[in-house]
This record gives structure tokens, sequence and C-alpha cells, in this order.
């Protein structure tokens, strides 16, 4: 495996890092060990560049980020070939609280609103941003389904789940192209989704591979050790790391990187 790897079996390469953008839209409700403020436009475009410049080219957003997709619409302006662009459909985040739609009438809203926001025709994956009922929206709400609906009119290239459980992640793995699924140091238990997506050819995302900056104790460097992990298995696609730090976000390639090539 190398830095450009492919998304299982959607034709797309993404970069072994993806930059995640919860905290360039949303500071309410979150769970990071240290508060810390939006970047304003500046940082944000500066960010993005570093990114770019590092080989990135996998950004994740949602509309339940704040206004990470408004943001991104203009910051990517002139860019839309440089990424590919996953959002998510199914959490809404309104004064300050979550609430959830995972109906096909409002996958079909929330897809239109977010080619708006995003300034774009297509966006290359969507996800259901699951509420942790994982096994219900996919046997019972028909929202993957609107998704592929949505998928064959080409206005998205991908879809599948960010899941939370283990047999949601399965289950999502047979149902879609693509599993976003947490994985970390400190949270191994959905290592076998990792399995069944190497298995079946289906794009894996880690999420949370940092463990959201709550660092164990036990490792001497918990970054390197986090991409070891992270990339030993076969089954991982990328990793969609979220930081607003250029420092930090320098250093997650180069571990990452090191998994790749000599040390
Ligand atoms: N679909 C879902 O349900 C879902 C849920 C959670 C997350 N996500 C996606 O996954 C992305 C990542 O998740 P996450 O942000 O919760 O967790 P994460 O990537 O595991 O951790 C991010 C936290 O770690 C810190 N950090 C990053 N690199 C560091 C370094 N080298 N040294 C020290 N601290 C470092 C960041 O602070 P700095 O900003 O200061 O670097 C930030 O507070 C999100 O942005 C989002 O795109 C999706």
């Amino acid at each position: 495996m190398s830095w450009l790897r492919p998304l299982g079996n959607t034709g797309m390469l993404v970069s072994a890092l993806g930059l995640g953008t919860v905290k360039l839209g949303r500071d309410q409700g979150v769970k990071y060990p240290e508060d810390f403020t939006i970047p304003d436009d500046r940082a944000a475009t500066a960010l993005l560049a570093q990114a770019k410049d590092l080989g990135i080219n996998l950004i994740d957003t949602a509309p339940a980020y704040g206004n990470s997709e408004q943001r991104l619409g203009p910051l990517l302006k002139g860019q839309r070939n440089d990424w590919l662009i996953c959002s998510k459909v199914g959490e809404e985040f309104c004064d300050g609280k979550s609430h959830f739609d995972f109906s096909p009438e409002h996958v079909e809203h929330s897809i239109e609103r977010s080619l708006k926001r995003l300034e774009t025709d297509y966006i290359d994956m969507v996800l259901v941003h699951s509420d942790g009922n994982d096994l219900d929206i996919i046997n019972r709400l028909g929202t993957l389904a609107a998704l592929e609906a949505i998928k064959e009119r080409g206005l998205i290239r991908a879809f599948g789940m960010s899941t939370k459980t283990v047999a949601g992640g399965l289950a999502a793995a047979a149902a879609g192209d693509i599993v976003m699924l947490t994985y970390n140091l400190g949270y191994r238990d959905e290592a076998e989704v990792l399995d069944a997506c190497a298995r079946l050819g289906k794009g894996a995302l880690i999420k949370k591979a940092l463990a959201s900056g709550h660092f164990a104790a036990d490792y001497d460097d918990p970054i390197q050790a986090s991409m070891d992990l992270i990339f030993s298995h076969p089954g991982t696609s990328s990793a969609i790391i979220g930081t607003i730090t250029p420092a930090h976000l320098e250093g997650n390639v180069l571990a990452a990187r090191n998994c790749f090539e000599v040390r």
C-alpha cells in the first residue's frame, strides 16, 4: 500500500490521510480535550493549502458540522478537481442540538442543499450520519436505497454509512460502497468491519483515528503508534483526521508516510 490508495471498488484513489472539518464549522457539543477557536477564512485557506501541498486529496464534511459545508464552498473555489469531497445525510445540528431524519425525502433535500453549499454539481461520496441505530436505518428506513438512486442520477459518485456498531458496519459494508468507522489505539472493536471491507472491496474511512485527541498515556509517540495501527490493517483506505493546527497536520502526514516509506 502507498500514500494514494484505492477507495474500495469505487475507482477513486484517496490519500492515506483525509482532512476532517468539524473544527472548521462547529465548536458546540464537541468532545475535544481542549477549547479551540474556529479558524477564520485566512487560517482555513492556509490549512487547506497546506493539506493539498502535503498530498491530501480527501476532505470530510457534513451538514451536522455547523457551517463547515457553507464555508468549504467558497474556500475551495477553483479547486474542485483537486479534492474528493465526502459529506453526509441524516444528522442536522441546529441551535446547539442534533436531530435526525433518515427518510428518502430528507436525503434528497439534504444532498440538493449540500450541492449548493459546496458550490458543486457532484459530491464524491455521501454517507449516512448514523444516530447509533445502524441496523434500523439500514434495514427499515430506505436511506441507503435513496442514496443508491441518487448515485445512479450522477449527483454522487459513491455512498455508504458512518456507523457506530459492529453489526451496522458489517451491514453497511454489504450494502454500500464505503463505511466510515471508529478504530484507534483505545478502541479496536470494529476491526472486523475493516476485515469485511477488505474482503468485499469496500472503502473504509477511519474516524477518530486519534481518539479525538484523548491519547492514552501508555505510548511514547501516540501519533506514530496510531498510524502504525491504522495502516497495518489492509482494509483501511484513509484516516480522516480532524486538525486545525498546522504543525499537527504536518506531523500527522509525516507519521502516516512513515508507514509506507522506509524509516
Ligand atoms: N461521521 C461521524 O459520525 C464522525 C464522527 C466523528 C468524526 N468524524 C470525522 O472524522 C474527523 C476526525 O474525528 P475527530 O476530529 O473526532 O477525531 P481525531 O481526528 O481522532 O482527533 C482530532 C483531535 O486531535 C487533535 N490532534 C490532531 N493531530 C494531533 C497531533 N499531531 N498532536 C496532538 N493533537 C492532535 C486535534 O487538535 P488540533 O486541531 O489542535 O490538531 C483534535 O482536537 C472529524 O473531523 C470528522 O470529519 C465523523
